[in-house]
């Protein structure tokens, strides 16, 4: 028999509409057991949220989080809202019974990070965080080939996170859209906001991350404040370029930046093993470029392969072979993933404890950036 599961949203901007669509669409598509209900979402501004809530079916509204919290008829709190205000709202949901969900990175740190974990363990919630590009078919198809041993040993990694959007000075920060600019609401800049992506990618493809050693920059050094509307220092850093020892002993490269002109969500990742390679790239999301090394000599060469069969992961569930999926579809198989857990007792990753091991990552990215030396993990 199908279970409903009422869901509480926190926000109403670019992630709240994401997961609105998958929480809406997923039983439609997956049979997990459970049929999600749009049942309440919460946010500050009452018309902006009512219009969110009229236009993606939510049942109810509510002008402050904590109603949300304490109602009883909610049994998943799903967090939207900029990186600060995580932990707070996560630890309350888990006190309350509730399942959490919340957007990446965990926390701002990871030493915010811990007593989210804690608080949901102690709990004894489900709980998990969007690290939503896992679940692009061809990413899982790359995993599944890494997995069975296809590449041998691992040799390098290597990713890039690359955007253009905040090279004019005249880009605030704080507030409405340009959160992500302020130190304060965000922890990090593109290594919270892009490389998080970047780093649970790779060491769910590759393993634990060792060591790093990373050049962080900000070239806008002060910015105008959207609030208050004074200049004030601007603390995140605007680009990323790290190297990384991985635990199997290979080298990882990242690299990220809001300052790459004519770039705007630009994730492209490579696996190199003894018997071949494997590369994906965001803006083609549904192919998979294979080098297989056991092919014959005059045969060997890149594979394309466009990740849309039936024994692909996921796509039995969509059209047919050859009809291509998009972006917003990540988020439906995470939230797929997340009720065949419920239902089966066996937890959807990354969980809090899992993100946390990327937020320590990024501290350690953050430090190298100052200091200039390696920092171990
Ligand atoms: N998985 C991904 O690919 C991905 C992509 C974008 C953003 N994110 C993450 O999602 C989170 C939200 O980012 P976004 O792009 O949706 O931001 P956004 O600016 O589009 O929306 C933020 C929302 O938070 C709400 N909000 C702010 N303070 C609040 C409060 N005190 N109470 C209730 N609501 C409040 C705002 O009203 C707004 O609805 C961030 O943690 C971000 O890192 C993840």
């Amino acid at each position: 028999m199908t279970k409903l599961l009422n869901i509480g949203m926190v926000g109403y901007g670019f992630m709240a509409r994401a997961h609105s669509n998958a929480w809406s669409s997923v039983s439609h598509f997956f049979e997990t057991g459970y049929k999600p209900v749009l049942k309440a979402a919460a946010a500050r501004n009452a018309s902006k949220l009512r219009h969110f809530a009229d236009m993606w079916g939510y049942e109810s509204v509510e002008s402050d989080w904590r109603a949300l919290i304490a109602r009883k008829d909610i049994d998943a709190i799903d967090i939207c809202v900029p990186n600060d205000l995580h932990a707070e709202i996560a630890i309350a949901a888990a006190r309350a019974g509730k399942m959490v969900l919340t957007e990446k990175p965990l926390a701002r740190t990871a030493a915010e990070g811990l007593p989210m974990v804690e608080a949901v363990e102690k709990a004894g919630v489900p709980n998990m965080v969007w690290y939503n590009y896992r679940r692009v078919p061809a990413v899982m198809l790359i995993r599944n080939l890494v997995a069975s041993g296809k590449l041998g040993r691992i040799f390098h990694y290597r990713a890039k996170f690359l955007q253009d959007w905040t090279i004019s000075p005249d880009v605030p920060q704080g507030g409405q859209g340009t959160w992500r600019l302020d130190v304060d609401a965000a922890g990090s800049g593109v290594t919270g906001d892009l490389l998080a992506h970047c780093i649970d990618t790779a060491m769910w493809l590759n393993g634990s991350i060792d060591s790093v050693s990373a050049m962080t920059e900000t070239f806008i050094k002060e910015r105008r404040h959207a609030e208050t509307g004074k200049a004030q220092p601007v603390g995140i850093d605007d680009a990323a370029a790290v190297m990384a020892r991985f635990q199997n002993g290979s080298l990882g490269t990242f690299e990220s930046t809001r300052y790459a002109r004519g770039h705007k969500a630009a994730y492209t990742l490579e696996i190199n093993g003894e018997k071949g390679s494997l590369s994906w790239d965001l803006h083609d999301l549904n192919r998979v470029q294979f080098f297989d090394h056991s092919v014959e000599g005059q045969l060997r060469g890149w594979t394309n392969i466009l990740v849309t069969d039936g024994d692909h992961p996921y796509m039995g569930h969509w059209w047919v072979p050859g009809l291509i999926i998009g972006y917003e579809h990540s988020f439906t198989h995470q939230v797929a993933d997340f009720l065949d857990g419920l239902k089966t007792g066996k937890p959807a990753a990354p969980s809090f404890r899992d993100a946390l091991e990327t937020n320590r990552v990024c501290d350690a990215i953050i430090a190298s950036g100052k200091s200039g030396q390696w920092v171990s993990i």
